[in-house]
C-alpha cells in the first residue's frame, strides 16, 4: 500500500505534529485527504500547500473531537460532502501531567474522550463500509506509553494501552478482509506533544522526527503487521519492563516521572 491515489484519508489532529506529517506523506503518495482538528487557520494552510503541491483534494473539518457529538458530526459532514474514507488515521491526542489524585477532572475527561472514545467511534463510523468495499485502512496512533503503566501520567498510559490492545484485536478481527488495522506506537518526537504536557519527564532518549515516525507507520502497514514501534532504542526499551516483574517496572516508571512537587 505504498501508492495512495485515488484513496482518500481523514487524518485526526492533522494540524500539527505526526498528524501534519501524515498528512505530508499521504499527499506525496497521492491520496486525497479530509484534516480534522480544532485550529481552522492551521487546518487552511496545510490544505492549501498540499492541494496545488501534490494535485490531491483537501478538505479541512474543524471539530472538537473530545465533544460528545463530534464523530457524529465529522461524520455528517464527509457524507454530505460526498467523501469516501478509505484510510482513517486516528492520530488526535494528547496527555497530562501529575498526580491523578490532584489533577483537574475536566481534563481528564476530555483526554479519554479524545484518546479513547473519539478512536473508538470514528473507527466504528468508517470501519464497516471499509469491509464492504473489501479495502482500507485504519491507523491508531498509540504511544510506547501503552507499554507499562506510567504513575503521573497514570490516564495517558491507559489511554494508549487500551489503543494498543484494541487495535491489534481489530487486525486480528479483520485479518482477511482486505482492511489493515495497525497500532502505531512512537517514542518521544519532536512535536507540540510536552508542551501540552507541560513537562520534559516523559521524554525519553534522542526525539525522533514526526516524519520517521509516518515512515514506520506506511512500512508496517504495507507489511500489513498488527503494531509497530517507532525507532530501534524505542522498540527495545518497550520490551524492557517485561523482564522485570510488574512492581519493579512500575516502580522505576514512576521514579522518572515523578513531578519535582510531589511529596
Ligand atoms: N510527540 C510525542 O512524543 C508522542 C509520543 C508518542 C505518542 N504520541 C501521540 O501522537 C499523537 C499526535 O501527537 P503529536 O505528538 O503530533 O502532538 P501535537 O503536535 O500536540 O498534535 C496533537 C494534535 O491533536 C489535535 N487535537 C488535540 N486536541 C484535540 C481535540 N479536542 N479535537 C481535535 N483535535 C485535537 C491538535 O490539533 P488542535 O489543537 O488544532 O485541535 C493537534 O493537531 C497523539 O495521539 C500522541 O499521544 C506523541
Amino acid at each position: 500500500m505504498n501508492d495512495f491515489t485515488g484513496q482518500r484519508a481523514l487524518i485526526t489532529g492533522a494540524s500539527s505534529g505526526i498528524g501534519a506529517a501524515f498528512a505530508d506523506e499521504l499527499a506525496r503518495r497521492g491520496a486525497d485527504l479530509v484534516l480534522v482538528a480544532r485550529s481552522q487557520d492551521k487546518l487552511t494552510a496545510l490544505a492549501d500547500r498540499l492541494a496545488p503541491l501534490h494535485g490531491v483534494d483537501v478538505h479541512v473539518v474543524t471539530v472538537d473531537l473530545a465533544a460528545p457529538d463530534a464523530g457524529e458530526r465529522l461524520a455528517a459532514e464527509t457524507t454530505a460532502r460526498g467523501l469516501q474514507i478509505d484510510v482513517l488515521v486516528n492520530n488526535a491526542g494528547f496527555a497530562t501531567h501529575g498526580l491523578f489524585a490532584d489533577s483537574d477532572r475536566a481534563r481528564i475527561a476530555e483526554q479519554v474522550a479524545l484518546n479513547v472514545g473519539a478512536v473508538v467511534d470514528l473507527t466504528g463510523r468508517f470501519l464497516p463500509a471499509m469491509l464492504e468495499r473489501g479495502r482500507g485502512a485504519v491507523i491508531n496512533v498509540a504511544s510506547t506509553a501503552a507499554f507499562q503503566p506510567l504513575p503521573y501520567m497514570a490516564v495517558y498510559g491507559a489511554t494508549k494501552a487500551f489503543v494498543l490492545s484494541y487495535s491489534e484485536a481489530l487486525w486480528a478481527e479483520t485479518r482477511d478482509s482486505g482492511v489493515d488495522v495497525l497500532a502505531l506506537c512512537p517514542g518521544a518526537t519532536q512535536t507540540s506533544f510536552f508542551d501540552v504536557v507541560g513537562t520534559d519527564a516523559a521524554s525519553v532518549g534522542k526525539r525522533q522526527t514526526p516524519q520517521q515516525v509516518v515512515a514506520t507507520g506506511l512500512h508496517a502497514l504495507a507489511r500489513r503487521r498488527p503494531s509497530a514501534i517507532s525507532g530501534r532504542a524505542n522498540a527495545l526499551l518497550a520490551k524492557l519492563p517485561r523482564l522485570f516483574p510488574r512492581a519493579v517496572s512500575v516502580k522505576v516508571a514512576g521514579r522518572s516521572l515523578r513531578p519535582a512537587t510531589a511529596t
